[in-house]
């Protein structure tokens, strides 16, 4: 388990003081500071096919960015190159437990932890993200520097990078295991490996509203939603035929508001967009079906953990009915499953205890066999 501290702050002050407002340095943010994963572990993983990897590298200002899977990284010396990968929330457990010291942000809002591992003079180059990140200096020594967020050019030298030109640093510093930098949205900032190195990003997510507006069209689309036409039984003559008059404005809009005030509509789609994975899944394709008794009796002695990546959300004003989103899928459930199912959507892992009420109620005992023969839900074998 890890042990955050966020400059002796309570996490609402810090989220009063720097969330989305201004980056920080945290020195010492977690103590004893062990990387979770190895260098080797992360260049293993590289080799993956479904783990999203990228090798970036620099020789004399001339950058190169390029996708995985690796077979070898003989070719690239002992400088000036980054090796990134995305969500290994997903693949490795000890990753995935970083989160649970930012699980005062809801899972929706959570995107993942990206590692890299950097050589001296190794990074990505200036830039600014439009999410906001949490980095996390593991082994070795990385020295970082953040700009302010007045309005940057994008230097466009390599499209994959999004490079903006050089900045002021606000934040100059030399990150040791265990300090975290935290750093908005719209802040430039760069790392540039001293010594062989490892960093932890824990990345949120959000989305432009354009992205938000052409997911609910698509939901519209894919349900066979707003069939209706808009009609006009009480049109009057015009003698301005170019014209689209004031009339005609509000009854399209009022067409597109009435799509968007359709509450009920509206959730369904929140929920499953926001509950499916935004990487691949690690789900063990090898998984041996259990039967109802066997997990039931699994259940009596472990607990259950959920796997790395996977979103479980609900909404207070459609709980009442049983309704609850996983993975992007709506499940419909009796009410009064309400208890063990919220449990499994707020913990990232539940105890025997926890369920021990529930394991006797049929429709649990189908529902947890179906989530954990899906792979969503596992036990430790392990325990
Ligand atoms: C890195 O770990 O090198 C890049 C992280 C970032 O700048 O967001
Ligand atoms: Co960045």
């Amino acid at each position: 388990m890890y042990n955050v501290n966020l400059n002796n702050l309570t996490r609402q002050q810090f989220l009063d003081e720097y969330w989305q407002k201004k980056p920080v340095l945290i020195r010492g943010g977690i103590e004893n500071f062990d990387d979770p994963i190895t260098p080797d572990e992360l260049a293993g993983l590289a080799m993956e096919p479904n783990a999203e990897s990228r090798l970036v590298s620099q020789q004399d200002g001339e950058w190169q960015a390029e996708h995985g899977p690796f077979e070898s990284y003989d070719h690239l010396g002992d400088k000036n190159w980054s090796l990134l990968i995305q969500g290994v929330d997903h693949w490795d457990e000890h990753v995935d437990a970083l989160l649970s010291e930012f699980r005062f942000m809801p899972n929706w809002r959570i995107d993942d932890v990206m590692v890299s591992f950097a050589t001296p003079g190794g990074g990505v180059g200036p830039h600014v993200d439009n999410y906001d990140v949490f980095i996390i200096q593991g082994s070795g020594k990385r020295h970082w520097q953040v700009g302010s967020n007045d309005e940057l050019k994008e230097v466009v030298a390599n499209e994959a990078l999004l490079h903006v030109e050089a900045f002021a640093p606000i934040i100059d510093a030399e990150l040791e295991a265990g300090d975290i930098l935290y750093i908005p949205p719209g802040f430039p900032h760069q790392g540039v490996a001293i010594e062989p190195s490892m960093s932890f990003s824990v990345g949120f997510r959000t989305i432009a509203k354009s992205h938000l507006f052409s997911g609910f069209a698509d939901y519209i689309i894919d349900n066979q939603l707003g069939k209706d036409m808009v009609v006009d039984p009480e049109r009057q003559a015009t003698s301005t035929p170019g014209l689209i008059d004031n009339n005609d404005i509000e009854k399209l809009t009022a067409s597109l508001k009435d799509m968007l005030n359709d509450k009920q509509r509206l959730t369904e789609f929140y929920g499953e967009f926001f509950s499916a994975a935004k990487h691949e899944l690690a789900i063990d394709d090898d998984i041996e079906p259990f039967e109802t008794d066997e997990i039931i009796d699994i259940l009596t002695e472990q607990p259950l953990y959920r796997l790395g990546g996977l979103r479980c959300l609900y909404f207070s004003q459609e709980w009442a009915k049983g309704t609850i989103y996983i993975d992007g899928e709506k499940y419909s459930v009796s009410p009064q499953l309400h208890e063990p199912l919220t449990l499994l959507a707020d913990n990232t892992f539940v105890t025997h205890e926890q369920l021990a009420p529930w394991l006797e109620n049929d429709e649990f005992s189908q529902l947890m066999t179906e989530l954990i023969n899906q792979g969503y839900w596992y036990f430790n074998e392990a325990e």
